[in-house]
């Protein structure tokens, strides 16, 4: 069987009515993106941090998976340990679609870390700054379970290798801007995978695609899976 290796942004999930974050009317419009995702504001200003993330987890209560999501699920009910699944997305829409072991390279909005132990916990509600940890009692030292920039995105050695395996790459709604997400094509490119895009329009990464699939992700990712059950 073929080892198939995915990576969504934040296209697959802007029909389900979370905004991309550099498409018109983006998300960093009103926001911009060093006064909230950075360590450095967070060390600034961690209430407008804690209340921007606040804001996005209370929204995604309010959204439910679409089908491009399903659609994965069921290409991963074929294929299995085959198919790795890696998002920058910080949403749980894959996994509320029924996907398994969803890799989530930039954090996950639905959990929290503390600064001080480094231990991971579920966070449904809001964060805020007098938030005290669990584990080892610190105050004013829990943050969101997000890759900020200028952060080292999690499982990168696990996606390295799994790369490298890889036959078909396939890139879902990503503009394709941020690194090292942004180089995933030519790693997989170099070792012989097809390239696959599936996107509105096309990306700067676009010339390193084998094939371009042009559409609504709700649309062509269901008919692309067909495709390769
Ligand atoms: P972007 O907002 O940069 O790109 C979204 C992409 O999705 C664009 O290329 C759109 O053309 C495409 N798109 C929009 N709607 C679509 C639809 N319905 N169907 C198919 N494609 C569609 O989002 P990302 O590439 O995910 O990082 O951004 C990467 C990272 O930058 C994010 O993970 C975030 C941000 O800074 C962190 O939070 C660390
Ligand atoms: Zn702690």
């Amino acid at each position: 069987m073929k080892n198939i290796f995915i990576l969504t942004g934040a296209g697959i999930s802007a029909e389900s009515g979370l905004k991309t974050f550099r498409d018109a009317g983006g998300l960093w419009e009103g926001h911009k993106v060093e006064d909230v995702a950075t360590p450095g504001a967070f060390a600034v200003d961690p209430e407008l941090v804690h209340h921007f993330y606040n804001m996005r987890r209370e929204q995604l209560a309010t959204v439910e998976p679409n089908a491009a999501h399903a659609a994965l699920a069921r290409l991963q009910e074929h294929f299995g340990e085959h198919l790795t699944l890696v998002t920058q997305n910080v949403d749980d829409l894959h996994e509320r679609a029924g996907c398994r072991d969803v890799i989530h390279m930039h954090g996950e909005l639905l959990k929290k870390r503390c600064a001080s132990c480094e231990v991971v916990s579920p966070c449904t509600g809001s964060l805020t700054y007098d938030c005290v940890c669990a584990n080892c009692g610190s105050e004013g030292r829990m943050r969101p379970h997000i890759v900020w920039f200028g952060e080292i995105p999690f499982f990168m050695d696990e996606i390295q290798e799994k790369l490298i395996e890889a036959d078909v790459f396939i890139a879902i709604g990503t503009s394709g801007v941020v690194y090292p997400a942004a180089g995933f094509a030519e790693v997989a490119k170099h070792h012989g995978a097809k390239t696959i895009e599936v996107n509105l329009d096309g990306t700067e990464q676009s010339p390193l695609f084998d094939e371009h699939i042009i559409g609504k992700a709700s649309e062509t990712v269901p008919m692309l899976v067909e495709r390769l059950r």
